[in-house]
């Protein structure tokens, strides 16, 4: 007998050892990509790809939380769910926009041809609406999208939408069909009559710039246009896009009566082994705000054998800073601070923290040859971050990733800053204020020892706090 796809299925979460306080995880079953997020009616939302039936990717449905401030979260109902002609083989990812006092999501419809090959399938791009933020509408003449362009491959996914003088827009991850990766362009007078513009930009070749593009998502920070997005199938080097898959950017301008986008290189935006699949909202307050999938396709999950898998990062600004875009935290983080755990100034070795799960870490010094380190109640380091002053480069090493350690080099300056967080199996470790950071899942019996270490004849001082968070 088959098992009925109802509620009463949904995989029960076993053990909550890795379970997060304060970021974004599914409330059970499997999650990847953020969806959707957008601030409508006084409540920022997320969405992201969802399998509640067993803790692995599965047909995709749109989970759904909402939050005042973007770090105390109210879990929702499943927003989509699939199997209708639109999306018979999954909702894939997709964004939202708030027109007319109602809220509009936009996403993949996934359908596959039916011969057992999960390689052979076809997308289209549909609307879904609400009015009060919780019940979702699929829109009745569904698809709004119904085929990719002739010169293109069958990947064709990822919508993301925005309004630009009185037109909406839609960049799609695209591949054409020669094999280069590219962001594709619609527009829209009403959201619902779609015009092709044409291709945005493209991969210059698969090695540098990748075969398909995920996620593409494409804004203005500083006067400048950045198109944000996740190649697949870069050429790793020494020293960066050294995961399966990389998330980064262009920097460039944009010309909307030419639809010409001039760039420069891609860079990536996170330097750790977990971080995928990103999208951006702008907030009321103007900010521009990035949230990602803090993991990595074909990660080990540990967490997959207590009946979930995968989180969200934090949400982070990002600041554009001349050529580079830093991420910082939201400010709104600090209202997760409960007490100082402790505080004081460095010494040679300073333990920063040792018997929480869910805390964070401020530290200034001098800058010297020091090492942060993550060790479990055995003393094995699970994660270290060595920083060496005369090159200004950060390594990470992981003990879930051996001899496949991760580099970010940053500007020099005298002094070092870390701000560190830690929820039970995630650590965002951002360095020179979001210069550089690093998102990494970790999975340990028991709350980590973290502790920062001068080098034996490097001198240190500075200062360090850390809070117990929510
Ligand atoms: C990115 C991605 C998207 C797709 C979704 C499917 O991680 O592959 O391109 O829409 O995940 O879950």
């Amino acid at each position: 007998m088959t098992k009925q796809l109802t509620e009463e299925n949904f995989i029960p979460i076993t053990n909550t050892r890795y379970r997060p306080n304060y970021h974004v995880a599914p409330t059970n079953g499997w999650m990847n990509d953020p969806n959707g997020f957008v601030y409508f009616q006084g409540y920022y939302h997320i969405f992201y790809q969802h399998y509640p039936y067993a803790a692995q990717w599965g047909p995709m449905h749109w989970g759904h939380k909402r939050s005042r401030d973007l770090i105390h979260w109210e879990g929702l109902p499943i927003a989509l769910t699939p199997g209708d002609s639109e999306d018979t083989g999954g909702v894939f990812s997709g964004s939202a926009i708030v027109k007319d006092g109602r809220l509009w999501l936009v996403y993949t419809g996934h359908h596959y041809y039916g011969d057992n090959d999960p390689e052979h399938f076809w997308q289209n791009q549909n609307l879904a609406y609400s009015d009060d933020g919780i019940h979702f509408t699929k829109y009745a003449n569904n698809p709004i999208i119904s085929q990719a362009p002739d010169d293109s491959s069958h990947h064709f996914r990822d919508p993301k939408i925005w309004e630009h003088n009185g037109f909406y827009y839609i960049i799609l991850g695209n591949q054409s069909n020669n094999g280069l990766g590219r962001a594709i362009l619609y527009q829209s007078a009403d959201l619902f009559e779609w015009q092709y513009l044409g291709v945005l930009d493209q991969s210059q070749s698969i090695a540098a710039e990748g075969d398909m593009w995920e996620c593409p998502d494409f804004f203005t920070l500083n006067g400048k246009e950045i198109l944000l997005m996740s190649p697949m199938n870069i050429q790793p080097q020494a020293y960066q896009f050294k995961n399966l898959y990389q998330t980064g950017y262009f920097i460039g301008q944009f010309d909307y009566t030419t639809q010409k986008f001039e760039r420069n290189h891609f860079q990536e935006l996170d330097h750790g082994h977990d971080f995928y699949a990103s999208q951006t909202l702008l907030s009321p307050d103007g900010r521009r705000i990035v949230i990602g999938w803090a993991d990595m396709w074909e990660s080990k999950f540990n967490e997959k054998s207590d009946g979930w898998t995968g989180l969200l990062t934090l949400p982070r600004q990002l600041i554009l800073n001349d050529d580079h875009l830093t991420m910082q935290p939201v400010a709104e983080t600090s209202s997760l601070r409960q007490e100082i755990l402790c505080q004081g100034p460095l010494s040679p070795t300073t333990m920063l923290s040792q018997h929480n799960s869910a805390i964070e870490i401020k530290a200034t010094l001098a800058t010297s040859n020091v090492s942060l380190y993550v060790k479990d109640v055995l003393n094995n380091d699970i994660i270290s971050l060595y920083f060496d002053k005369d090159t200004h480069t950060f390594v990470l090493n992981h003990i879930d990733h051996p001899n496949d350690p991760r580099y970010a080099f940053v500007n020099e300056l005298d002094q070092l800053d870390f701000n560190i967080f830690v929820d039970h199996s995630v650590i965002e470790i951002f360095v020179q204020q979001g210069e550089a950071v690093f998102t990494e899942r970790f999975y340990i019996a028991g709350t980590p020892a973290i502790s920062l270490v001068s080098d034996a004849n490097s001198t240190i001082s500075g200062q360090f706090t850390t809070y117990r968070l929510d």
